[in-house]
């Protein structure tokens, strides 16, 4: 792979929130094209890793590369503009912005110019958006608002798309929809991180999945490996 195949490269990784050492030399890597699952219990430091390559939150030491350059503890808007959209826990829509002001606004051409996510693909993605365009964000379901926080990220035309808590809250049928549409995703190029509680549905579609315990990596491979460990999966990832 070369410097701009690499789309995230995180090294190395401590963040701290005052005296709680939450990531603990964390290796974190997103190939063009690659689709990751990051999974983890409560608590473990799968937002707090999300927020640091994003650089929401800076960490105590490492280093954050996106497409080849260091970005350790950049503000967030320039992580974006180098091809990283983030769709955060909990959303995060202009709750006083139209469907369409929300997708419109954040309209631009990816990294290489690339302009594959118009306002029409958009809405041909999630025909449900299509019925509300004219509803205010907060009038939207759960679901609704998850799919218009997708679809604007997808405005961005990024590289990468990193989704926290993809369908935390969602009812089953509309879950089931974000899972298509992360395939839609995936198929089109876009690389993803998903977080979700789910890693049934996260592995069926992901090419590399990565477990986090109290802060550190504990496991690092692809559905195969990780079913083959059903020790794995009850100690780390059961309910
Ligand atoms: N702003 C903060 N200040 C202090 N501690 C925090 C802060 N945010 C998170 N933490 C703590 O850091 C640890 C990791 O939290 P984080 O949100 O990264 O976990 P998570 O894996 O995303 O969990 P969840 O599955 O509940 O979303 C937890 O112990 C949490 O309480
Ligand atoms: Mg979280």
């Amino acid at each position: 792979m070369n410097g701009t195949d690499m789309l995230i490269e995180a090294r190395g990784l401590n963040t701290c929130y005052g005296a709680s050492h939450i990531l603990r030399n964390v290796d974190f890597t997103v190939g063009r094209g690659e689709t990751i699952g990051l999974m983890g219990r409560n608590g473990m430091g799968k937002s707090t890793l999300l927020k640091t390559l994003m650089g929401l939150v800076k960490p105590r030491s490492g280093s954050v590369a996106i497409a080849g350059k260091t970005m350790t503890s950049r503000p967030p808007y320039e992580i974006a503009q180098r091809g990283i959209a983030y769709v955060p826990e909990g959303r995060g829509i202009f709750g006083n912005l139209s469907v369409v002001e929300n997708l419109k606004m954040a309209a631009r051409p990816g990294t290489r110019g690339q302009r594959d996510w118009t306002y029409e693909r958009v809405l041909e993605t999630f025909p449900r958006l299509t019925e509300r365009l004219g509803h205010g964000g907060q009038q939207l379901s759960g679901g609704e608002q998850q799919m218009l926080t997708i679809g604007r990220a997808l405005m961005t035309n990024p590289d990468v798309l990193i989704l926290d808590e993809a369908t935390e809250g969602l009812a089953p049928l509309i879950a089931k929809e974000i899972w298509r549409i992360c395939s839609l995703i995936r198929e089109s190029g876009i690389s993803s991180v998903i977080v979700d509680k789910n890693w049934k549905h996260v592995t069926q579609i992901t090419d590399r999945n990565v477990i986090l315990v109290k802060g550190e990596v504990v496991f690092e491979g692809t559905a195969a490996a990780l079913t083959a460990q059903p020790e794995l999966i009850e100690r780390y990832l059961g309910v």
